[in-house]
């Protein structure tokens, strides 16, 4: 994993994009290379190629990424530095007309990156972004692969970038995977999870392997629970097609939520060697039982009002059918069988259009053994609370009691706060710059391994398979704009738990 401030650019290489003409690249990958350019760390000698099927010329293709680069600066209020764009844009190449089914293209494509090594000395390294519809992921690295483009033989890295999603279910998680490993080796795949670009999930590893004061509180002894939440106040923004074949659950909890539960719960590893961190998550995910139909509540939003804006229910988006049984929004009770975290149930929520947009892993400790101050309001004040912010309002927060000034013994929970902002300037991102880099420096840290991808579609199996058989009942069952559905209080209430307040998540 990096540190980007220290560390030099990564070797010269060429950076095909499949999917050149398409959103990704436009809003986030180009954008990205910009960013890393103005922190010295993109290649001294780059070449960028976009493969694409529609028709375009190189400078319309620049064009093209740069009017999407200077829309992104403007909303920062930055303007655009044309010598580092330079750095960007000297080499941009489109495959015009590029079928990613067409051998014809691959044949283009091995042509081109020949002569453009010959040309700039780029030492034979090429790293493949898959930014294409999961559809194409197979027929990609098969072709890739026929072309001979992935060889290990080859005179430099050859690497793959696969977006998500990564599979729908177990069983076409394990066929994809199969199917890119017949074309590639394990190592030279890069199974992108964008939570895992942001800062603060980064900095939970820093937090609790690089200070010696957590690592003996971080267990069943000291923690009572831990609540995990991502919460939208956004709707499914005109991707009811993508939406309606997905649902909360396959979106989010796979991949993002059980990553954010994998960097807190992990036993520390040996080193920050990528094997190392990706060998301890596997592990943990041993841990975990299976999840299932119980464990899990499901919803869906109806009309609302979301930051006093009026806003439709799900089944009355565009492309959404009007009977949908889609989830919007899922809440679950996981179990961590292992020495550290038996008894430490992990309660993960995540949902669209409720009344705030914020994500955070909050720990909470047990309470003071003894109830000393029993004559004072003590057994109603909250529990010590760590609390890692990760969007928006990047950072962490610890809750704890304190007294109120006055004669009186009298006890308030108080928050003392570190926000990352404040200490650090934060380099304008995007936030796939540091998974890009760490793809041109070959640190699979941030990566997710093939092993990893299926044991989290096997932990959420049951729930699938549960839900594909059983109609939801009350659905839609949460207005937009509140907290999700009550049945997610239920949940917790039957442990004698509850959520932490959604509207106070940013604040407290
Ligand atoms: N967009 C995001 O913010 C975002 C965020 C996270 C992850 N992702 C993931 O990133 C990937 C790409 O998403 P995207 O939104 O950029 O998709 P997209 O806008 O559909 O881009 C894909 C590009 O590939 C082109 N294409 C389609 N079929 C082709 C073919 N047979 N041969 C050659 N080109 C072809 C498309 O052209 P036409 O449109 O003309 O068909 C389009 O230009 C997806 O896996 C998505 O899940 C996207």
């Amino acid at each position: 994993m990096s540190t980007q401030s220290h560390n030099p650019p990564p070797p010269p290489c060429a950076i095909v994009i499949f999917g050149a003409n398409g959103d990704l690249t436009k809003r986030l990958i180009v954008p990205a290379l910009y960013n890393l350019a103005r922190t010295g760390l993109l290649p001294e000698r780059l070449t960028l190629i976009g493969v694409d099927h529609n028709k375009k010329t190189d400078a319309e293709w620049q064009g093209a990424v740069k009017e999407f680069l200077l829309g992104i600066l403007k909303k920062n209020g930055e303007a655009l530095d044309e010598k580092l764009w330079g750095q960007v844009a000297r080499r941009m190449i489109f495959l015009s007309g590029g079928d990613f089914e067409k051998t014809e293209t691959y044949q283009r494509l091995c042509e081109c990156l020949e002569a453009e090594d010959k040309k700039d000395s780029l030492g034979g390294n090429v790293l493949f972004y898959m930014a294409v519809a999961d559809r194409f992921f197979a027929t990609i690295a098969k072709m890739l692969g026929e072309a001979g483009l992935v060889s290990s033989e080859a005179k430099g890295f050859r690497r793959v970038i696969v977006e998500k999603p990564f599979g729908h279910d177990l069983h076409s998680a394990k066929a994809l995977n199969a199917c890119l490993l017949k074309y590639l080796k394990e190592e030279q795949i890069y199974r992108i999870d964008h939570f895992l670009g942001k800062e603060t999930v980064q900095n939970i590893m820093a937090l609790r392997f690089a200070n010696g004061l957590f690592e003996p509180i971080w267990n069943r002894d000291r923690i009572d629970h831990i609540q995990i939440t991502v919460a939208e106040s956004i709707g499914i923004e005109g991707r009811g097609n993508f939406y309606e074949k997905t649902g909360a659950l396959r979106d989010m909890v796979p991949n993002h939520l059980f990553q954010l539960v994998a960097m807190t719960a992990m036993e520390p590893p040996v080193s920050f060697d990528a094997e190392d961190i990706r060998a301890k998550k596997a592990e943990l995910f041993k841990a975990m039982p299976t999840l299932a139909v119980t464990d899990v509540v499901r919803g869906q939003y109806d009309a609302g009002t979301v930051q006093s804006e009026q806003v439709v229910a799900y089944r009355r988006e565009p492309n959404v059918a009007p009977d949908s049984n889609i989830e919007t929004y899922v809440a679950m009770r996981l179990k961590i069988d292992n020495w550290r975290w038996a008894g430490v149930p992990f309660y993960l929520r995540t949902g669209k259009r409720l009344n705030i947009r914020s994500s955070e892993i909050a720990i909470r400790f047990k309470q003071a053994p003894f109830a000393l101050f029993r004559n004072t309001p003590v057994d109603e004040l909250d529990a010590d609370w760590l609390i890692l912010r990760i969007q928006p309002d990047e950072g962490i927060r610890l809750r704890f009691n304190a007294k109120r000034p006055g004669p009186a013994m009298t006890l308030e929970s108080v928050s003392m706060r570190f926000n990352y902002k404040d200490y650090f300037h934060q380099a304008p991102a995007v936030g796939y710059e540091t998974l890009i880099y760490d793809c041109l420096t070959g640190d699979a840290t941030l990566f997710q391994r093939a092993d990893q991808v299926e044991a989290a579609w096997a932990l959420v199996e049951p729930v699938l398979k549960g839900w594909a058989h059983t109609t939801p009942r009350h659905f839609p069952n949460y207005a937009a704009g509140t907290e999700g559905p009550s049945a997610a209080n239920d949940l917790l209430a039957k442990d004698g738990r509850s959520w932490r307040d959604i509207r106070i998540l940013g604040g407290k």
